[in-house]
């Protein structure tokens, strides 16, 4: 069924046409403007774009509130600019994924209006009602703190209807077949005009039984995964979906498919959230865990890694322990907090702008077992604006230069303010400047994506958690076509001597080649390897003698 595995060694860039380059000085980013900076992206390393919702919509979710999905929303072009866009991505062998989200429309979607207005509409049943307040009208926000319920009265319906996120975005019926037949459609129509497929917003909740009586344990549809892949494959044999899934180890493969017949990627949020664990708490104990435990059963199958998106840091899953261990490291403010669960912050101002912690940061998802997914305007370090409200915080205009607006705009307001000012305003961060200097952090991400390219073990190889006893460190090896790879990563603010097998065979190449720098390391007599790490360290290795790497690398 898979005809192309693209995907197992892409570098994902995630942005918002909103917020990444305004052509036309309304304030308001564009296609045009995203075209222009395709060069920019390419040049970056980046293979595959996801594009944030950017289809018509009255922007109450930053576009997660569709109102209609065949279209692009005005403010940000036509759909022929949407098609020279892909296009242009296309020819620097890009490809391009884009937000699916069907779990809900707006509620000014025609369909919803439809539905409310006239019970006998075709439509009445492609949302999700109820004529009583059903009792578990309480339970269930996905943003606690903002949103109080997930059932709101209709007076026009007069019936509740239900909605798992905001009030505005009431839920599709997804259990009705022409709901799901319209998802189909959906996906045939931007699969047609050039997308290689689509992260897909809220999977668990797009699967889930829904209606006033669900119980504590709604059924879960996950034969609608399978046919919205074959569906895909059988339009264009390469597509994949990414899903946003938030879920518990032991129910990956319900997911992935136990013969790889569902989902080809996930968002890897259990390894997130323990990564930041490990960054807070220098103990990398439950992050080995977390790998060990979302290992896929099968080959097909691929994480998608990422260190902040654009939603809030969820920690939800970590122990209360170790989420307050987070908030004190990262987000000690209630202001930097949000939904009684997360971190609203960008990576930058979390990290304290530590360079080393940066490097640490991106170094280690770039070598973790899956493909990495970099946030817009993370490249060049930039930070977040926490006046402004919920995770708006982190979607300001993308900054380019120390011209007015950031050189993201000529117009007098943009959509939401450039930042301006606290250490991270964009007369300081901006991608001009760090291209001019060879040390920039955007000019070191650049160097790693190359590096990372040229090491395809992660994407396709079997991973091992080398013994090591110091819990700072995480030593990861990959084995792939008798090729492997070695990798050490010190979440401590103090350097670290470690003492390590390289793999579980004695006579193996006793030489790790440092891929980094010529700082290479030669096993002792008994096999070991002795390396002192700098302060939040990290190394990159080829196992074997320094004529195989190169062999490799000419692949
Ligand atoms: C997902 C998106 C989030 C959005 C929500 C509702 O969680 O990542 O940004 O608000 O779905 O569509």
């Amino acid at each position: 069924m898979i005809t192309d595995l693209w995907y197992k060694n892409a570098i994902l860039y995630c942005l918002s046409v909103e917020s990444f380059m305004d052509s036309d000085g309304d304030g308001v980013g564009d296609f045009r403007g995203l075209m222009r900076r395709l060069d920019y992206l390419h040049g970056l390393g980046v293979t595959a774009i996801w594009l944030m919702p950017f289809q018509t919509s009255p922007g109450r979710d930053d576009g997660y509130d569709v109102s209609d999905y065949y279209s692009v929303d005005p403010r940000y072009g036509t759909l022929g600019d949407f098609v020279e866009f892909t296009q242009g991505a296309k020819q620097r062998g890009m490809r391009v994924l884009i937000d699916l989200v069907v779990n809900h429309t707006s509620n000014e979607h025609p369909w919803f209006k439809a539905a409310r207005s006239d019970p006998k509409s075709p439509y009445r049943d492609w949302y999700v009602w109820s004529k009583a307040k059903p009792a578990n009208a309480d339970q269930g926000m996905v943003f606690p703190g903002v949103q109080t319920t997930t059932w709101t009265w209709d007076d026009v319906a007069e019936a509740y209807y239900f909605h798992r996120f905001y009030e505005f975005q009431p839920d599709l019926n997804t259990a009705n077949p022409r709901v799901q037949a319209e998802i189909l459609k959906i996906m045939g129509f931007w699969i047609q005009l050039g997308v290689s497929g689509f992260r897909m917003d809220a999977v668990p909740f797009v699967i889930s039984e829904k209606g006033a009586k669900v119980g504590k344990k709604p059924v879960e549809h996950f034969d609608m995964l399978r046919s919205f892949r074959e569906f895909l494959q059988w339009r264009k044999g390469d597509s994949i979906i990414l899903a946003e899934a938030n879920i518990l180890p032991k129910d990956d493969m319900k997911y992935f498919g136990a013969d790889g017949d569902r989902m080809q990627m996930m968002f890897n949020f259990q390894v997130n959230q323990n990564l930041f664990y490990a960054l807070a708490s220098s103990d990398t104990g439950p992050l080995r865990t977390a790998l060990k435990q979302t290992r896929p059963d099968y080959d097909t199958a691929q994480w998608g890694l990422f260190l902040r998106n654009h939603d809030e840091l969820d920690l939800g899953r970590l122990t209360a322990g170790q989420r307050q261990t987070v908030f004190d490291a990262f987000g000690p403010d209630k202001s930097m907090q949000l939904y009684d669960r997360g971190i609203r912050r960008r990576l930058a101002p979390m990290l304290k702008g530590d360079r080393r912690m940066l490097e640490l940061a991106y170094s280690v998802m770039f070598t973790l077992p899956g493909t990495p997914v970099i946030r817009y305007g993370d490249e060049i370090a930039m930070g977040d604006d926490l006046a402004l409200p919920e995770r708006n915080c982190a979607r300001t205009p993308m900054q380019w230069s120390d011209e007015p607006q950031a050189g993201f705009s000529t117009a007098k307001k943009t959509f939401l303010p450039v930042i301006s000012d606290s250490g991270y305003d964009y007369a300081h961060v901006n991608v001009a400047e760090q291209r001019r200097d060879p040390n920039s952090f955007l000019n070191w991400l650049e160097r790693i994506i190359r590096m990372r390219q040229e090491v395809p073990e992660i994407g396709w190889g079997e991973f091992r958690i080398i013994d090591i006893r110091d819990a700072a460190v995480l030593g990861l090896r990959y084995d792939w076509r008798n090729n492997a790879v070695l990798f050490l990563h010190n979440f401590h603010a103090e350097g670290s001597a470690v003492s390590f097998r390289s793999g579980p065979r004695r006579g193996e190449p006793g030489k790790l080649v440092n891929l980094l720098s010529d700082d290479h390391s030669e096993a002792d007599g008994d096999g070991r390897h002795h390396v002192t790490l700098e302060p939040y360290g990290y190394r990159w290795y080829r196992v074997g003698g320094l004529d195989d790497a190169v062999r490799r690398t000419e692949m």
